[in-house]
């Protein structure tokens, strides 16, 4: 028998597959090591191929090379680069759509337990699309010449874990529009029709006015700038908002709308309302909320990239209830950044911004896969909203921050998850907490 030490890449172990893990992985043992195995199903049996670790790491990583048992779930993929060694894009393309969400609501409920020690349901809510595919309004492809560098060069998406670029003409988790712009894209980079230096394009298809858009990114990360519109229809309204093609928006195509109506219902604002939209990128939420204060309200948006901040300003002409606060949101809460040296002092808070209420009715907060962190959880609190909305895109940041919002007394009175992100295990959830 193969002994843990000799689990090394290259490696073949027959598994019987445990439980799925945050990540896109499911966890199985060999010879007391853990192994975390991609392309299985919990309850297989599989051949996993060991293609990370060392004698002596705490746990190996492994593709499902072979199906010794399959769940009744498998599927085909409906992408011939899905599947082990290909693009490292999609983890659950082997598993039935219903299933993946299964199996994403177990990650969160195990998240919401192990680091909140918080036991809950969870159901993972679908969006409108094509059965998990045909989403993706935004694709970002990588440029190459492959080995040796006199190759032709091609466009592609990463292997898992690698900067190896699996060469692509076509995405079936993208929408039609989209689709086409990889295809074109393909045919360009063949035909040596992309600038020279040219290291990525991105393929952006917005809901607005306009074509899909193909945008060449050079080597220091800059393309032509261009702005483009972003429909949402929510809650009976429709709004038009101004984005940088390549700034921040939801990548599905449904998930504005889904996002949009969740936050409205969960924050449950009304005329006169106070609110906070903290990480607003360019006011999916503030521009809704604003309607929903009305005049008498306020809604201070919470923004720090600058770009995103301008078309935010953009975004809320004419909204005399809604400002746009260009800043990080622990910089204008007051809170000292952990770990940064601030003029000699390490970690001394900031003044608070001015703009920052000294209360607030409600706060929503949609912070980058980090979370926004105790200490901003404890700002927020301070400021006494009756409902917290956290917006996130890792149950685990989420789970860790519920901690300090239960210190405060806000305790999670409801969770949606949505799959704004099927075939991936990226999963979006929306959580509502209340005080008292
Ligand atoms: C997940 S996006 C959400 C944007 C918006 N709610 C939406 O759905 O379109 C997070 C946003 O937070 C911004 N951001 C990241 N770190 C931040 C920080 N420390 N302070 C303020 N904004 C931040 C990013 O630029 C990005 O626009």
């Amino acid at each position: 028998m193969t002994s843990a030490d000799q689990l090394v890449p290259g490696v073949e172990v027959a598994v019987d597959v445990g439980p799925v893990a945050h990540g896109g992985h499911c966890v199985a043992r060999h010879d007391g090591r853990v192994i975390f195995v991609r392309h299985a199903i919990p309850g297989e049996r599989v051949l996993a191929r060991v293609t990370e670790g060392a004698p002596g790491d705490r746990f190996v990583r492994a593709d499902a090379v072979r199906v010794l048992h399959p769940d009744a779930r498998r599927v085909e993929p409906s992408c011939p680069v899905a599947g082990p060694g290909g693009c490292g894009g999609c983890d659950f393309q082997h598993v039935q759509i219903g299933h993946q969400r299964e199996l994403k609501a177990r990650v969160v409920a195990e998240q919401l337990r192990r680091l909140a020690g918080l036991d809950r349901d969870v159901v993972v809510e679908p969006l409108d699309d094509a059965g998990g595919l045909g989403y993706r309004t935004r694709v970002e492809l990588a440029v190459t010449t492959g080995e040796g560098g006199d190759a032709p060069p091609f466009v592609g998406l990463r292997r898992h874990r690698s900067h190896a670029v699996v060469p692509i003409s076509d995405c079936p988790i993208a929408d039609a529009p989209v689709r086409e712009g990889i295809a074109a894209a393909a045919a360009d980079a063949r035909a040596g029709g992309l600038d020279p230096g040219t290291v990525a394009v991105d393929v952006v298809g917005p809901s607005g006015e306009g074509d899909v858009l193909l945008l060449e990114v050079d080597d220091s990360g800059d393309a032509e700038r261009v702005s483009v519109r972003e429909r949402v229809e929510a809650a009976g309204e429709s709004h038009e908002l101004s984005v940088d093609a390549r700034g921040f928006w939801q990548v599905h195509r449904d998930a504005p709308r889904a996002f949009v109506e969740a936050v409205l219902d969960a924050a449950g604002a009304g005329a006169g309302d106070r609110v906070l939209d903290l990480y607003s990128g360019v006011g999916l939420f503030t521009v809704p909320l604003a309607a929903a204060v009305g005049a008498r309200g306020q809604v201070v948006a919470v923004e720090s990239d600058p770009l995103a901040t301008r078309h935010l300003e953009a975004n809320l002409a004419g909204l005399d209830q809604a400002v746009a606060l260009r800043g990080r949101v622990d910089d204008v809460l007051g809170v000292a950044r952990s770990g940064r040296r601030q003029r000699g002092r390490r970690g001394a808070a900031p003044a608070r911004s001015p703009l920052i209420p000294p209360s607030a009715d409600v706060v929503v907060l949609d912070p980058p896969r980090t979370g926004a962190g105790g200490p901003v959880v404890r700002a927020i609190a301070q400021l006494g909203p009756r409902t917290v909305v956290y917006v996130a895109c890792d149950p685990a940041a989420l789970a860790r921050d519920t901690a300090p919002l239960a210190e405060h007394g806000y305790r999670l009175d409801a969770l949606r998850a949505f799959d704004a992100f099927p075939m991936t295990h990226h999963v979006e959830c929306v959580a509502t907490f209340q005080r008292g």
